[in-house]
């Protein structure tokens, strides 16, 4: 993503360092490379389970429907290299600095065009839901992803309980503002509070769910707890995270990223390897814990479920 404070370091530079650095704690070849996580992740676990104590398993079914079956990422990688700029703009330190955050009690205010607006507690939206697991790739633009077993459900049976208007062209979202436990909300890195947006049919349809947990287990907060988007064929900064209103509109809302640089961030963010990003191409990718970059699918491998939302559009100048 754009570091604005840091421009004379690529962004591209400094996620190939980290990369790297990560890449000796797990593997030292890439023969025996998934034997060494695997490794990493039972004795990591171990410790976090006596550690903080905030890790929490959930009931949930699996989804056949959708989910990939490809080797999941390891689980430090999902919950140790985190883009979560309301704690800092590297990728380390959120797990850290999140560790704190006050996830209960929370509420989401639901607004705009809808017949059912007001402030929702998070059992109000749990409440009567089964929880489901989705294996989904994320692909960020900075050219990584990963495979995780989330855990949530769908945003379109959400969006019904709140009875939209038939005005409600797209939905907003945005993420809890609290400087005092967000310290990088205390630097103007981005403008605050972090805002992302969907189109309806976008919001509406199957893939797209409000993820609690991941792993089996209640969402980390660097992760986006208590409640995160996941919207697998889009560019990862689209997944907003610790979401804290939801508002229905009749006109495409401003976006963070977007805001922050046009140019680079467009409002559908689909994954598109023919669209390079200004600064580097989208064609490949790097999968965390995987030493050989892939090739980028379009859609980011889910186009058969969603390229019919974008049939005649200009994925150019929609980029
Ligand atoms: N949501 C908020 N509120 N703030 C952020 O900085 N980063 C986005 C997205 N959601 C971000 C956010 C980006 S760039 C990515 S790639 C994903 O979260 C990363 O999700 P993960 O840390 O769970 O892998």
């Amino acid at each position: 993503m754009l570091i604005k404070r840091a421009e004379a370091i690529k962004p591209s530079e400094i996620t190939d360092k980290t990369l790297y650095l990560k890449r000796r704690e797990f593997i030292h070849s890439t023969v025996g490379m998934f034997a060494a996580a695997s490794l990493l992740f039972t004795v990591r676990s171990r410790a976090a389970k006596t550690g903080d104590g905030n890790r929490r398993s959930l009931d949930y079914v699996k989804k056949r429907e959708y989910s990939s079956d490809e080797p999941q990422t390891p689980y430090p990688y999902v919950s140790g290299y985190n883009n979560f700029y309301e704690f800092a703009t590297d990728k380390e330190s959120p797990a850290r600095l999140a560790a704190s955050l006050t996830v209960a009690p929370w509420s989401v205010v639901v607004e705009g065009e809808v017949a059912r607006p007001g402030t929702y507690t998070l059992e109000d939206i749990l409440k009567n839901r089964q929880l489901e697991e989705r294996i989904y790739r994320l692909r960020c633009v900075e050219r990584w992803s990963m495979v995780i077993p989330w855990i949530g459900f769908s945003l379109a049976d959400l969006i019904k309980r709140f009875e939209p208007t038939s005005r409600a062209r797209y939905v907003e979202f945005t993420t809890l503002y609290r400087p005092a436990e967000m310290p990088g909300q205390r630097r103007s890195v981005l403008s605050w509070p972090y805002v992302e947006g969907l189109r309806m049919d976008e919001a509406m349809h199957p893939l797209t769910i409000l993820a609690t947990g991941l792993y089996g287990e209640v969402l980390p907060n660097q992760n986006g707890a208590p409640l995160r988007l996941v919207v697998p064929w889009k560019y990862g900064f689209k997944s907003i995270k610790s979401i804290v209103k939801i508002r229905f509109s009749e006109h495409q809302p401003r976006t963070t990223w977007n805001r922050a640089a046009p140019r680079e961030y467009g409002f559908y963010a689909n994954v598109n390897p023919d669209v390079d990003h200004p600064r580097w191409s989208q064609r490949r990718e790097r999968r965390l814990g995987e030493f050989f970059k892939r090739k980028t699918l379009m859609f980011n491998g889910y186009a058969e479920e969603v390229a019919h939302l974008y049939k005649g559009m200009d994925l150019r100048k929609y980029f």
